[in-house]
């Protein structure tokens, strides 16, 4: 590394990251005051990468005594860094690289700006814990420590990833109770793209294709944009009617039906077993390709048998890291039939031509970490308490959810409209979902709304936010009356 003699980390903390502590020793070009000449070579690693934001630096008598200066110089060097804005030093406990001032640290969430105080729980995100970032840190620090695995991912990879990534992501699947076979299984850029590579290789346009009636919106904005028609299909508390599903199949059987089983988005309405069995051999008569999506992931014995089981034939199963280890990443598997493999490498080729090789790597690695496991144990516990906490108090006004979803389904009291109660929960700071962008065609929205459990804080914050619904419902209603 040009310009360093040593950069090696030795140290970890706490406080939600792994603090490193860098054994940063500059070599020194000569010419103009030393301490400026330290501090110009730190400011230049840090805009370089070779210091990231969070690391400590050596204590200054220790790096005093590396490079032969007084610690005199030192402090003068931190100090002129620090006055340049690349270093904070915290009381008592050292100095650390900082980002400067005019790097953007706004936080996003799924792509909006997190507002200050506001609660938002119209996303469903995994709960955040510091094992995420840590796990991904030490994916990344791994890789940027391995030569081969750098220059694989410099290189470009096969379409569904290599074969020994398939194999280490389906291993990983196979833990977790979904499908395992690597010759099946293609690596994605996540769920979302998993179901446009499904709908574009399975369907023409002008095609039909159905879903439950309120589904994953992004299915049916996929659907649109591959230019196929959408048929809902009606769908209750034991998921979707496979007698309307019959019925419309008599009429017109749909090309594609897209499925969450498991995990109904937004009501969390599960398909019984009698069901599945149904569908699969309506599927088989009438000829249909099923999409079983289950990016929202359950835990293996909240699951109901999986489709793919049941129809692995004509059953393509979507899957991603998204909901367990981090959306960010953008990773996730679609395991389809032999026959399907060719076609849809090609459309993954003319769209993207493969995942990004770091990233998968990045993912596989996370996935291979003990911790990850420990992070999903925890998480699955945290969901299930959050769960039970909201519909214990909610009770009182009907909420419902599946057995280990992180949704809760609170259909409105008479009276009450989804868009109302959304704009009076908002003024309070808690942002939640209305069924409107769940609804396949034109089918009427029931008024009701969507919480998911897991993107507050803590506990303490879903506290805020569940008395916060309590006081809106327990009001009457206040229409705003804005039109003539
Ligand atoms: C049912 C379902 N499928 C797919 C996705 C998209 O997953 P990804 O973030 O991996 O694209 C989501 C995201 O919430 C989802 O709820």
């Amino acid at each position: 590394m040009a310009g360093f003699s040593e950069h090696n980390e030795h140290k970890y903390g706490v406080k939600g990251f792994i603090v490193t502590m860098t054994i940063w020793t500059p070599d020194l070009p000569e010419g103009g005051p030393r301490y400026r000449r330290i501090a110009e070579h730190m400011a230049e690693a840090i805009r370089r990468g070779e210091l990231a934001p969070g690391e400590k630096l050596p204590p200054q008598r220790q790096l005093a005594d590396r490079l032969g200066v007084t610690v005199g110089t030192i402090t003068r060097a931190y100090t002129e860094a620090q006055r340049q804005g690349w270093v904070e030093s915290r009381v008592g406990s050292g100095t650390y690289v900082r980002l400067p001032e005019d790097e953007d640290a706004t936080v996003f969430r799924a792509g909006v700006p997190v507002e200050d105080g506001v609660i938002d729980m119209s996303m469903a995100l995994p709960p955040p814990h510091p094992l995420r970032p840590q796990g991904l840190q030490r994916a990344l620090r791994t890789i940027a420590e391995s030569p081969l695995a750098l220059q694989a991912a410099t290189d470009y990879q096969p379409e569904a990833g290599t074969p020994a990534q398939r194999a280490r992501i389906a291993a990983w699947q196979g833990e977790l109770g979904l499908p395992d076979d690597p010759d099946r299984l293609l690596i994605t850029q996540g769920g979302q793209h998993g179901i446009h590579l499904a709908l574009r290789t399975l369907a023409q346009p002008g095609e039909l294709v159905a879903g439950d009636a309120l589904t994953y919106p992004g299915f049916i904005c996929a659907a649109q944009q591959a230019h196929l028609r959408l048929a809902a299909v009606p769908m209750d508390e034991a998921g979707l009617d496979v007698d309307a599903l019959a019925r419309l199949c008599a009429r017109h059987p749909p090309r594609v039906l897209y499925l969450t089983p498991d995990l109904n988005n937004p009501t969390g309405a599960r398909l019984s077993e009698a069901r599945r069995e149904r569908l699969a051999a309506l599927a088989r008569e009438h000829d249909i390709w099923l999409v079983e999506d289950a990016v929202q992931y359950l835990p293996r014995e909240r699951r109901g048998t999986p489709l793919v089981e049941l129809a692995p034939e004509r059953t393509l199963h979507l899957f991603s890291t998204s909901k367990v280890l981090a959306g960010g990443l953008r990773i996730g598997t679609l395991t389809a039939p032999e026959r399907l493999q060719e076609r849809l490498c090609s459309a993954l080729r003319s769209q993207s031509w493969m995942a990004p090789p770091l990233m998968v790597e990045a993912a596989c690695r996370w996935m291979e970490d003990p911790a990850s496991r420990e992070l999903l144990a925890w998480q699955v516990e945290e969901i299930a308490a959050r769960r039970a906490r909201a519909l214990e108090r909610l009770a009182a006004f009907g909420a419902q959810s599946g057995e280990g979803s992180s949704l809760i389904w609170l259909p409105l009291p008479a009276g009450r409209r989804s868009s109302e109660v959304q704009a009076l929960l908002a003024r309070r700071g808690l942002k939640v979902s209305t069924p409107e962008p769940f609804c396949v065609g034109s089918e009427p929205a029931p008024q009701a709304i969507r919480l998911c459990l897991g993107p507050p804080e803590d506990r303490e914050a879903l506290e805020r936010a569940l008395a916060i619904v309590d006081e809106v419902l327990s009001e009457p209603p206040s229409s705003p009356w804005q039109t003539l």
